[in-house]
């Protein structure tokens, strides 16, 4: 178990390039099957939960060649339909192989996926959609077996735009006979990078990025060589760290519109941004005032993995803050954690609200899942003594070398075993 020790008080200062959206690679990787030629994805970023959706791949058959920062897929020898549970359980984003399982082998056998334990995270949404397009799904001992000789397009109406079930829909449909209608569909970024990425491989799919799109189903798709987006939270964690500990920061790499949301924010809380094509550059005194209200909600709203973070900077804002949470059922479990530093948090249900307090003091502190893990990390940055966070695995799960690129920063942050 590896942990980090930070010495907290100290201003950032630097530059940093946004890794590869984790939640856009990971659904290019489970489209990479859709086709029997090579696929390369440049700029992968070393992350556990892309190291587990490259072995998930390995087992069903691909052959995987790391190539500098590039990952090769190869399906052409893929022979299973089977989701290894093992791999099953420590990501949640395997479940996006499920649509493009299906697609390449007409059945596909998963378990109940895992990942952050941020709430229930059903997927009935990502099943019904796919009975839509002829599938038929039989759940058994942990076990959900999808068959369809066919793929056949269908109209879809989401009861909530999930990003999840938007993505698995789409590989499902992508290669089904006729025409597939996503109503109510997420418009998340990184679902238009998927548009993006399967229209280079020779797909028919508009629409992405507003609430309806429009899958026309096409015989095969060729192989393809794509650079994923930037990670819109990654950067939005080392904006909301450097806020939350005074300084400046040069992000690049993302599109600001795609995080518009938290800008609009650390505007509000204080900090001047200042936005050059796709660079953002933000300055804080890390004095800030607290915005009455955060409530998450799907793109283009607040996003639910900026809480965690936001919350961090919450804590020593001046004011108050209340925090809603519309996403996911419990995603305040860091809140404990928070107040060991002298935070003044009440969490009730999906609300959380908190007293800004003049100073956080360093403790010992546990990391439970990736975001929250995250807000620890600024938390203690801006903490004054020294703090240690444990679990840091969480953090690994989603963030490349996070502590290389805050040292870089000029944090007081080193990863040590035990
Ligand atoms: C994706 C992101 C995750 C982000 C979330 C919301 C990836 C790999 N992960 O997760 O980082 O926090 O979007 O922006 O892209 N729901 C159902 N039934 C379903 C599916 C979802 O009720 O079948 C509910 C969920 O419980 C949740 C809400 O819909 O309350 C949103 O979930 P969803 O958009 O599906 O999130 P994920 O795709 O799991």
């Amino acid at each position: 178990m590896e942990k980090y020790i930070i010495d907290g008080g100290v201003k950032l200062k630097g530059k940093i390039r946004a890794q590869s959206a984790k939640n856009a690679v990971l659904p290019l990787l489970a489209a990479s099957i859709l086709t029997d030629e090579q696929v390369k994805i440049r700029n992968m970023p070393v992350i556990n939960d892309v190291e587990n959706m490259l072995r998930i791949l390995s087992e069903v058959g691909c052959k995987i060649k790391r190539q500098k920062d590039c990952a090769v897929i190869d399906s052409s020898n893929a022979v299973s339909h089977e989701i290894p549970a093992r791999l099953t359980k420590e990501l949640r984003s395997s479940v996006f192989m499920l649509g493009s399982v299906l697609t390449r082998f007409h059945r596909a056998k998963i378990s109940y996926p895992g990942g952050c334990d941020i709430g229930l995270r059903p997927i009935d949404l990502h099943l019904a959609g796919l009975k839509r397009l002829g599938v038929k799904i039989v759940e058994k001992d942990g076990y959900i077996h999808c068959e369809a000789d066919r793929l056949i397009g269908g109209e879809i109406l989401l009861d909530f735009p999930s990003v999840g079930a938007t993505e698995n829909i789409v590989l499902a449909a992508v290669r089904a006979e006729g025409i597939t209608v996503i109503r109510n569909a997420a418009k998340e970024p990184e679902i238009i990078d998927l548009q993006n990425f399967l229209n280079a491989m020779g797909a028919k799919i508009r629409g992405a990025g507003g609430g309806t799109i429009v899958v026309e189903g096409v015989r095969r798709l060729h192989g393809v060589e794509y650079t994923p987006i930037g990670d819109r939270i990654e950067a939005g964690t080392y904006l909301i760290a450097t806020a939350t500990c005074g300084g400046e920061i040069e992000v690049q790499g993302v599109f600001p519109e795609n995080i518009a949301a938290l800008l609009h924010k650390l505007r509000e809380n204080g900090c001047k941004i200042h936005i050059k094509n796709d660079k953002i550059y933000l300055t804080s005194d890390g004095n800030l005032k607290s915005v009455n209200l955060v409530e998450t909600m799907p793109f283009p709203g607040f996003p639910t993995d900026m809480q965690a973070q936001y919350a961090a900077l919450c804590c020593t804002a001046r004011g108050s803050t209340l925090i809603v949470e519309n996403l996911f059922e419990t995603r305040y479990r860091y809140a404990a954690e928070l107040k060991k530093m002298g935070a003044d948090i009440t969490v009730r249900d999906r609300s959380a609200l908190i007293r800004g307090v003049e100073r956080l003091h360093g403790a010992c502190v546990t990391a439970g899942d990736l975001r929250g893990g995250a807000a620890l990390v600024i938390a203690c940055l801006k903490a004054e003594g020294r703090s240690n966070v444990m679990d840091i695995s969480h953090i690994d799960r989603g963030y490349a070398d996070f502590e290389g690129k805050l040292k870089r920063l000029g944090a007081k942050i080193r990863r040590v075993k035990g």
